[in-house]
């Protein structure tokens, strides 16, 4: 059974998508969600489920606290679904590809600092980008960079708010995520 640890900075949808999945499996469960703000909705929504939620503050992110904590829960596989700090380097270092990203664009466009949610979905339709999508990709030191797992795409239609974009983006990630992190859990073992 592996451990999965979730990190998410928002309302925590994905996390929810996420947790059902691994509920009755045998492969994998989520044991923890960590989040870096009191006030995230992802707090709230974990409080139907039994999973253990960590709410940390900058400095536990940066100064070893919380990659202790990882390792005493024996978390295999770190999963950011909406975190919005950049991962520091010993985390990285620790867990060298099994840190895994949602980002809610077809990378490397619509990425980078700064680009998060909805800000991502102004800036597709006002480059008038006939298609958008998501990129599931591999967590190293910089925003958006490392290697892509798997994308997919939707179109954007000319009348598309970025709400609208929004909410099609959204489907495709709690359709796609959790099998993607069961194809990543796979790769532990070949
Ligand atoms: C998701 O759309 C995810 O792709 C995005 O934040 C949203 C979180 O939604 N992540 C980024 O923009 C990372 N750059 P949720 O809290 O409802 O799961």
């Amino acid at each position: 059974m592996k451990n999965i640890a979730i990190f998410a900075s928002g309302s925590g949808s994905n996390a929810e998508v996420i947790v059902r999945h691994f509920m009755d499996s045998d492969l994998a469960r989520v044991h923890m969600v960590v989040t870096d703000r009191k006030d995230a909705g992802v707090i709230e929504r974990m409080k139907s489920f039994d999973v253990r939620m960590k709410v940390i503050t900058y400095s536990q992110l940066t100064n070893g606290d919380l990659l202790e904590s990882l390792k005493v829960a024996r978390i295999d596989l770190l999963v950011l679904a909406g975190f919005l700090r950049l991962i520091p380097t010993d985390i990285i270092e620790a867990f060298p590809q099994r840190i895994i990203n949602i980002h809610p664009s077809l990378l490397p466009d619509f990425g980078g600092k700064g680009m998060y949610g909805m800000h991502v979905h102004r800036a597709v339709i006002e480059s008038e980008a006939e298609e958008s999508g998501i990129t599931i990709h591999y967590v190293n030191e910089a925003f958006d960079e490392g290697e892509i797992i798997f994308q997919d795409t939707v179109e954007v239609y000319e009348d598309d708010t970025p709400e609208d974009l929004a909410y099609k983006v959204q489907q495709l990630e709690h359709r796609h995520y959790p099998d993607v992190i069961e194809w990543v859990l796979a790769q532990f073992d070949i």
